[in-house]
């Protein structure tokens, strides 16, 4: 009898941690970075009051945008709050650069939303390519693993519209990127390539010389205790130290304003 009881304890506590085990991680592990509401990065995100209880977007906040369907398996993408936010903050960019295109979801709805002179450069890799992603001995296994996976696109959401002059794709290593005739040009910076501490570092030495000033500099993949993002999570701990860098709440997205 006192062996079937210790056993159903057992059982509970397992269920327990598997049904909580996100929850139990954000208790055990304490995010270091301050979080920041979007109301405080862009006026654009104010809520306009309908009534009492009914709060909605601004005209400012409207976005085209599209869905892509679970069963579509595209990989490595934002959630749509996140692409949401960023489709908002690309209405007021001219010039907008992304680390990492992969499908393209973002990189389209940057084009979708942008102004119609806007343009938008995204740096990638495409699969003959992967063997340029080396794993630094400093380098997390999984998030090295996952460029390679992720290193297989060579066609893109917006291949074929009408918005793809707006963009042009560069497949090549970040690291060797030279970001010299870029210096402050571009209003919007989006971090999501190689989530590998030596590229997140490398990426963001060049977004911060790239970015204009009152520009804004999104990371993506800010999760603290998330194997995949442990690098990411280190890097910017590390550098929101010496810099003002802010976590939008409810999302993984970091942003700093130059
Ligand atoms: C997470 S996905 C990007 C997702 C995309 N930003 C989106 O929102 O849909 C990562 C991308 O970074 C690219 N990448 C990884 N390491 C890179 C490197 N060293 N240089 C350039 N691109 C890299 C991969 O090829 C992949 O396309």
């Amino acid at each position: 009898m006192k062996f079937l009881l210790i056993i159903l304890i057992v059982i509970n506590l397992i269920l327990f941690f598997l049904l909580k085990r996100k929850e139990l991680k954000s208790f055990f592990i304490k995010q270091k970075i301050e979080k920041i509401d979007i109301s405080n990065i862009h006026k654009s995100f104010l809520l306009i009051k309908h009534s009492k209880n009914l709060y909605g977007p601004k005209d400012d906040a409207l976005i085209k945008s599209f869905n892509i369907s679970p069963n579509n398996k595209i990989i490595g993408m934002t959630s749509d709050y996140e692409a949401w936010i960023i489709s908002t903050l690309s209405k007021f960019s001219n010039s907008i650069f992304e680390f990492g295109t992969c499908s393209g979801k973002t990189t389209f709805l940057m084009a979708l939303n942008s102004p119609k002179n806007s343009k938008i450069i995204s740096l990638t890799l495409k699969s003959e390519q992967i063997s340029l992603i080396e794993k630094n001995s400093n380098d997390n296994k999984i998030a090295h693993r996952n460029a390679i996976s992720e290193s297989i696109y060579e066609k893109f959401l917006f291949s074929g519209h009408e918005v793809e002059n707006k963009i042009t794709v560069l497949f090549e290593n970040s690291l060797n990127f030279n970001e010299q005739k870029f210096l402050e040009k571009f209003d919007l910076i989006f971090i999501d390539g190689g989530h590998t501490y030596s590229i997140v570092k490398n990426d963001t030495e060049k977004a911060l010389k790239m970015i204009k000033k009152n520009g804004i500099i999104l990371w993506h993949d800010y999760v603290p205790g998330k194997t995949s993002s442990k690098d990411i999570v280190r890097y910017l701990e590390e550098f929101s130290k010496k810099n003002k860098l802010y976590n939008i709440r409810n999302t993984s997205l970091c942003y700093f304003k130059k």
